[in-house]
C-alpha cells in the first residue's frame, strides 16, 4: 500500500498570471517566495511552497503528495505501474521546479494529476504573509471524480486513504489525522475542485467574509460549519473559477481513535454541507450524488 505523508502543493495554470498573482496575494493572502521561469511560487506555513501559478491551461492542475523516502518512492512507483498507470520520473528541472528531492507523477482514474514527491523542501525563514488573512496553512483540496465509487477505491486501496465520511457519494478522504486533505466530488469533468487553506480561528473566517465582500469578490458558500469535519467555512471564486476556502476547526481521528472509527453517511442535501442553513453556491455541492 502507498502511504501518503501529507498534501503538499496544488499547481494551478492560469492565462492571467498577473491576475492570479493579485488574487493569490491580496485576495487568499499568500505570500509570494519566487518568481521562476514565469512561474509564480505561494507560500502559506513553513513549507517552501504550497501553491503555484503558472501560465498554462486553466484546465491544468496538479496535486503533489508527499511519501516517506526514495524506496517508498520507488514502490509506489512500481505498485502504479502493474496496475496499469503510466507513471513518468519527474525531470532534473521538473525536481528543481517543484524544489523536491525526487518525484513521479501520474493520473487517477478520472485524470487527476498527482504528483508523488520525496525530500521537499521547508523554507528556513518565516511565513511573512501578504496580508492579515490568519492562514496557518495549506490544508486540503476538493477533487473531482467522474465515478466516485471507482474512485474512492483507488484512493483508499491504492493510495493508503480513510473513509472518514461520506456525502451522498462523495467521500472525504484522510491520509493522517486531519479529518480530510482530499474530497472526491462527484462530476464530470476531472481537475482540482477546491483549495484549502485554515486559518487560525472563527474570527479570521468572519474578518475574511467582510474584506472579501469589501473587495467585491464572490462568495459561494458560507460563512458555515460543516457537520461533517467541525469546521467553520467560507469559500470564494478565485480565478478561472476555481474555488478558495478558508477554514477552521477542522475535527482530528487520532492513531489511537483509528480502530474504532466508522464513517458516517450524510444525505446529498445542503444541511449535511452546513449545519447553520448556508446554502452552497458550488455545483459539485449542490449535486453529491454520482
Ligand atoms: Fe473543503
Amino acid at each position: 500500500m502507498i502511504d501518503l505523508l501529507d498534501i503538499r502543493y496544488v499547481r494551478l495554470g492560469t492565462r492571467d498570471l498577473v491576475a492570479a498573482d493579485h488574487f493569490a496575494r491580496e485576495v487568499v493572502g499568500l505570500e509570494l517566495a519566487r518568481v521562476d521561469a514565469g512561474a509564480r511560487y505561494y507560500r502559506s506555513d513553513d513549507r517552501d511552497h504550497t501553491m503555484v501559478y503558472f501560465e498554462g491551461d486553466p484546465g491544468d492542475h496538479t496535486a503533489g503528495f508527499e511519501l516517506r523516502d526514495g524506496a517508498a518512492l520507488q514502490a509506489a512507483a512500481a505498485a502504479l505501474s502493474e496496475r496499469g498507470f503510466q507513471v513518468q520520473q519527474g525531470s532534473a528541472d521538473a525536481r528543481e521546479q517543484r524544489r523536491v528531492h525526487d518525484f513521479v507523477s501520474f493520473r487517477d482514474p478520472t485524470g487527476n494529476r498527482i504528483d508523488l514527491v520525496v525530500r521537499p523542501q521547508h523554507s528556513g525563514r518565516r511565513h511573512f504573509p501578504s496580508r492579515d488573512a490568519g492562514i496557518t496553512g495549506f490544508s486540503h483540496i476538493g477533487l473531482c471524480s467522474t465515478d466516485a465509487p471507482r474512485d474512492e477505491a483507488f484512493w483508499c486501496g491504492v493510495l493508503g486513504a480513510r473513509v472518514s465520511d461520506r456525502i451522498g457519494d462523495a467521500a472525504l478522504l484522510r491520509i493522517d489525522p486531519v479529518h480530510h486533505k482530499v474530497a472526491l466530488f462527484p462530476t464530470t469533468r476531472s481537475g482540482i475542485q477546491h483549495v484549502n487553506h485554515q486559518v487560525a480561528s472563527i474570527d479570521d473566517v468572519m474578518r475574511g467574509w467582510y474584506l472579501l465582500r469589501e473587495k467585491g469578490v464572490k462568495i459561494v458558500f458560507g460563512p458555515g460549519r460543516h457537520p461533517t469535519s467541525g469546521a467553520v467555512f467560507l469559500y470564494f471564486e478565485g480565478p478561472d473559477g476555481m474555488i478558495f476556502e478558508y477554514s477552521t476547526g477542522v475535527r482530528t481521528i487520532l492513531p489511537e481513535q483509528e480502530a474504532d472509527y466508522r464513517p458516517r453517511q450524510f444525505p446529498a442535501v445542503p444541511s449535511s454541507f452546513c449545519m447553520w442553513g448556508s446554502l452552497p453556491d458550488i455545483p459539485e455541492f449542490r449535486k453529491a450524488d454520482a
